[in-house]
C-alpha cells in the first residue's frame, strides 16, 4: 500500500508538530527558568578595571595569587593593588600617616577580592556612576576575616567612616577634608560591622557564618583547597534564582494545561 496513507491527513499533522512545538517551547522556558542562577556565577561586573570575563590569569600578584586560577583581574591591577596611591584609584590609605603593615594588608586583599572575584554574581547591582556601572553591594563576609581586618586596624589612623565620600581631591589624591579630624579607627570604626559594612557604603554586609561554611565570602583563603566562595556563589545564585521560579511555575503549568486541552 502507498506510504502516504499511513501518515495522518494534512491538518492532523499540523496539529501534532504545532503540539510538539508549543510543548517544546514551555518546556524550554520552565527549563530556562529553572536555571541555578547561571548568569549569577563566573561573572565579572562592569567596573573600572574588571576584565570583561573571568580567565586565568598564572602570574597574578602576592596577595592576589589566590585567584590565579580564574580571575577578573589582570596581573597589571595585581601588582597596583600593592601600591600606595596607585593607578587604579589614586586612592591614599595613609591619609593620617601611614597604615600599619598588619592593617595595611587587609585592604590590599579587600582589594583583591574585589578585583579578582569571579563570585560576587549574586550581589552584582547596577549603579549610575562616571567611574563604574556596576558596584557590589551587601556581599555575605565571613565574620572571622571581618573581625581580623577591625581587630589589625584598630590603632591605625583614619578621619572617615565612609571612605566612598567626602574626600578633598585636589590634588590628584585623597586628602582628609580639614572638618575632618583624624582618629585611630576603633573612633570610626567601634565595631567589626561599622568598619566593613560602612567603609565602602555597604558594599560587605557582615555575615553570622564562619569561614567554611560556605554560606560566607572569604576575602582570605588557601587556594590548594579550591576557591571557597565557588559554593557560596551558587549557593547564594540559587536561593534567589529560586525565588523566581516560584513566581513562574503557576503561570507556565496553566500555560501548559491549557495548550494540552486545546490541542488534544
Ligand atoms: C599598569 O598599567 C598602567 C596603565 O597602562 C600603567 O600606568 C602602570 O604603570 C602599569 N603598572 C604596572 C605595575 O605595570
Ligand atoms: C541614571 O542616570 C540616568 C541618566 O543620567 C537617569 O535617567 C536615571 O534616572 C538614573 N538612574 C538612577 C537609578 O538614578
Ligand atoms: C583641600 O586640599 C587643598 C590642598 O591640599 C587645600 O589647600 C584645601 O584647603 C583643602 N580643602 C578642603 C575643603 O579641605
Ligand atoms: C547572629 O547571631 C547572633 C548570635 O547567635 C544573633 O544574636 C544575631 O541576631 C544574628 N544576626 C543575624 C543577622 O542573623
Amino acid at each position: 500500500m502507498p506510504l502516504t496513507t499511513a501518515l495522518p491527513s494534512g491538518t492532523n499533522m499540523a496539529l501534532t508538530v504545532a503540539t510538539q512545538l508549543l510543548l517544546l517551547l514551555v518546556w524550554g522556558t520552565a527549563v530556562w527558568a529553572a536555571r541555578p542562577g547561571a548568569e549569577l556565577l563566573n561573572v565579572c561586573m562592569d567596573a573600572k578595571h574588571h576584565k570583561e570575563k573571568p580567565s586565568p590569569e598564572d602570574k597574578l600578584h602576592e596577595q592576589c595569587s589566590p585567584w590565579k586560577k580564574n580571575a577578573c583581574c589582570s596581573v597589571n591591577t595585581s601588582q597596583e593593588a600593592h601600591k600606595d596611591v596607585s593607578y587604579l584609584y589614586r586612592f591614599n590609605w595613609d591619609h593620617c600617616g601611614p597604615l600599619e603593615p598588619v592593617c595595611k594588608r587587609h585592604f590590599i586583599q579587600d582589594t583583591c577580592l574585589y578585583e579578582c572575584s569571579p563570585n560576587l554574581g549574586p550581589w552584582i547591582q547596577q549603579v549610575n556612576q562616571s567611574w563604574r556601572k556596576e558596584r557590589i553591594l551587601n556581599v555575605p563576609l565571613c565574620k572571622e576575616d571581618c573581625e581580623s581586618w577591625w581587630r589589625d586596624c584598630r590603632t591605625s589612623y583614619t578621619c572617615k567612616t565612609n571612605w566612598h565620600k567626602g574626600w578633598n581631591w585636589t590634588s590628584g589624591f585623597n586628602e582628609c577634608p580639614v572638618k575632618d579630624a583624624c582618629h585611630p579607627f576603633y573612633f570610626y570604626f567601634p565595631t567589626p560591622a561599622a568598619l566593613c559594612n560602612e567603609i565602602w557604603s555597604h558594599s560587605y554586609k557582615v555575615s553570622n557564618y564562619s569561614r567554611g561554611s560556605g554560606r560566607c565570602i572569604q576575602m582570605w583563603f588557601d587556594p590548594a583547597q579550591g576557591n571557597p566562595n565557588e559554593e557560596v556563589a551558587r549557593f547564594y545564585a540559587e536561593a534567589m534564582n529560586g525565588a523566581g521560579l516560584h513566581r513562574v511555575w503557576p503561570g507556565l503549568s496553566g500555560l501548559a494545561l491549557i495548550l494540552f486541552l486545546v490541542l488534544t
